[in-house]
C-alpha cells in the first residue's frame, strides 16, 4: 500500500493538535447500548419476545442480529423498527439531561449504510438510519455530545460476541476487502454528520470498538488507523469544514453541490492516498442512498449550507487506546491530524482488575494509572467510553455511593 503518499498537504501537521473540538471539556456520559446494535444478552427477556435465543454458545443459536435477520427475513425489520423506537425515547432523553450528561456515545453497525450490506451472505436489518437521526435530532435539541462509534464491523471483527453484530468465530475484519468497507462507511458517516442538521450533536466518531487485544491477529491495524483519520479529513475538506493545521482543499468552491464536492475528491490522486481516493469513490453512491433515505438538501446554496459547513468543527477522530492492545500494536497517536481522542473500557465485574472486595475495588479505582500510561503514549485525552458499575460481589448502597 502507497501509505507514505497520503495527504502531502497535511503531513506537517499530525501530532500538532490536542483540542476537543465539540467535546465538552468534562464528559459525563453513557453508552445508548443495545440500541442500534442489539446485544441480547443486555435484554435477555425483550430479546426470546422478539424471537430471539439463548444459549451458551452465541454462535449456536438466534443470539445476533445477523441470526435474527437470517432467521426472520420477512419480519426482522418491523420487529426492529418497534425495537428501536421503543429502547430509546425523547423521555430516556430528558432523563439523561435530568442526571447531568452531557455526551452520550452511540454503537452503530456497518449495516447502518444499507448498501455496505452484501445481501447474499450477510443479514442484518433495514431501516436503523432514520431512528439514529431521529435520536440525534433529540440529542441535538437537548444540547447532549454524540460519539458515534462504529461497533459492529463489517466481516466482524471480534470472535464470539454479540456485540460484534454476528457471534462467531469467522473474523474477518482485518483483511484489506473489510478495511475498504470500514473506510466507506467512514466517509459516510462524516459527510452526513456534518451535512445533516439533525447530526450536529455529533463532535466525535470512533474508528472501532475492541479490535482483538493481540496484535498479532489484528494485521494491518496501523494502515487502517492513517487511512481512517485520513478519510474523515479527506470529506471534511470536501466539504470546506476547516480541519487546525490543515489547509482547505479548495474543492467546494467549485462545487455545486455535496456529492460533486465528494466526487471531486475521489478524483484528487495529488492530494489523497489511494485506500481514502477509493473509500471516497464507493462512498458517493452509498451517500446518495442514505441522502434519499433521510430527504436531506445537500445543495450548498440551498439552506445556507455552504456557510453551515464552514462553522462545524472537525470531528474529533477516536480510537481504542494503544494500551487496549498487546504484543507492539501501532500507536494511534500517529495517525492523528487534527482533534483526536482514546478510549478504554473498564470493567471490574468480568475480573483481572481488582480482587472481589469493596476496600480492593475503591483502592484500585482510586490508584488508576490507565490515563498516565497513555499519555506517556500521547494518547490524550482519554476517556472511559465503556465503564460498568456492576461487581463482582452484592454490592451495599454505601458502597455504590463511594463507586
Ligand atoms: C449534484 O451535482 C451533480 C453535478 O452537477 C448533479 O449531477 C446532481 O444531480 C446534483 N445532485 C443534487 C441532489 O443536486
Amino acid at each position: 500500500m502507497p501509505s507514505t503518499r497520503f495527504y502531502s498537504l497535511l503531513a506537517s501537521v499530525a501530532l500538532a493538535v490536542s483540542v476537543r473540538a465539540g467535546l465538552p471539556d468534562k464528559i459525563y456520559g453513557t453508552n445508548i447500548g443495545s440500541w442500534l446494535v442489539l446485544e441480547p444478552w443486555m435484554l435477555p427477556q425483550e430479546w426470546v419476545d422478539m424471537g430471539g435465543q439463548q444459549c451458551s454458545d452465541c454462535s449456536t443459536c438466534i443470539a445476533s442480529e445477523f441470526a435474527f435477520a437470517q432467521a426472520y427475513p420477512d419480519t426482522v425489520d418491523a420487529k426492529f423498527k418497534t425495537h428501536w423506537t421503543t429502547w430509546f425515547t425523547q423521555s430516556d432523553v430528558d432523563n439523561l439531561v435530568g442526571a447531568g450528561i452531557n455526551t452520550v456515545r452511540i454503537p452503530l453497525g456497518y449495516w447502518i449504510v444499507e448498501p455496505l450490506v452484501d445481501r447474499a451472505t450477510e443479514f442484518y436489518p433495514k431501516g436503523g438510519m432514520v431512528e439514529l437521526q431521529r435520536g440525534l435530532q433529540q440529542l441535538t435539541n437537548a444540547g447532549i455530545s454524540v460519539i458515534l462509534d462504529h461497533h459492529a464491523l463489517p466481516g466482524v471483527a471480534s470472535p464470539g460476541q454479540m456485540f460484534a453484530g454476528r457471534c462467531t468465530n469467522d473474523v474477518q475484519f482485518y483483511t484489506s476487502a473489510n478495511y475498504h468497507r470500514a473506510l466507506v462507511w467512514t466517509a459516510v458517516i462524516t459527510a452526513l454528520s456534518h451535512v445533516d442538521p439533525n447530526f450536529a450533536a455529533v463532535a466525535a466518531l470512533e474508528a472501532i470498538n475492541e479490535p482483538i487485544m493481540d496484535a498479532n491477529q489484528t494485521p494491518g491495524m496501523g494502515d487502517f488507523q492513517k487511512h481512517f483519520v485520513q478519510t474523515v479529513r479527506a470529506v471534511e475538506l470536501s466539504l470546506g469544514v476547516p480541519v487546525p493545521g490543515t489547509t482547505p482543499a479548495g474543492i467546494i468552491t467549485s462545487a455545486t453541490n455535496v456529492s460533486e464536492a465528494l466526487t471531486t475528491a475521489s478524483t484528487k490522486t495529488s492530494l489523497f492516498n489511494a485506500d481514502v481516493l477509493a473509500a471516497l469513490v464507493d462512498a458517493v453512491p452509498m451517500f446518495t442512498y442514505v441522502v434519499e433515505q433521510l430527504g436531506l438538501n445537500i445543495v450548498l446554496e440551498t439552506n445556507g449550507l455552504r456557510d453551515a459547513m464552514a462553522a462545524r468543527s472537525p470531528l474529533v477522530t477516536t480510537f481504542m487506546d494503544i494500551n487496549w492492545q498487546q504484543n507492539s500494536p501501532a500507536n494511534p497517536a500517529d495517525a492523528a491530524i487534527g482533534p483526536q481522542g482514546y478510549d478504554n473500557h473498564l470493567y471490574y465485574s468480568f475480573g483481572g482488575v481488582a480482587d472481589a472486595t469493596e476496600d480492593a475495588y475503591l483502592t484500585s479505582v482510586c490508584n488508576l494509572d490507565r490515563i498516565e500510561k497513555d499519555a506517556a503514549l500521547n494518547n490524550s485525552p482519554l476517556w472511559f467510553g465503556e465503564w460498568g458499575l456492576s461487581t463482582q460481589f452484592d454490592a451495599t448502597d454505601d458502597f455504590l455511593k463511594k463507586w
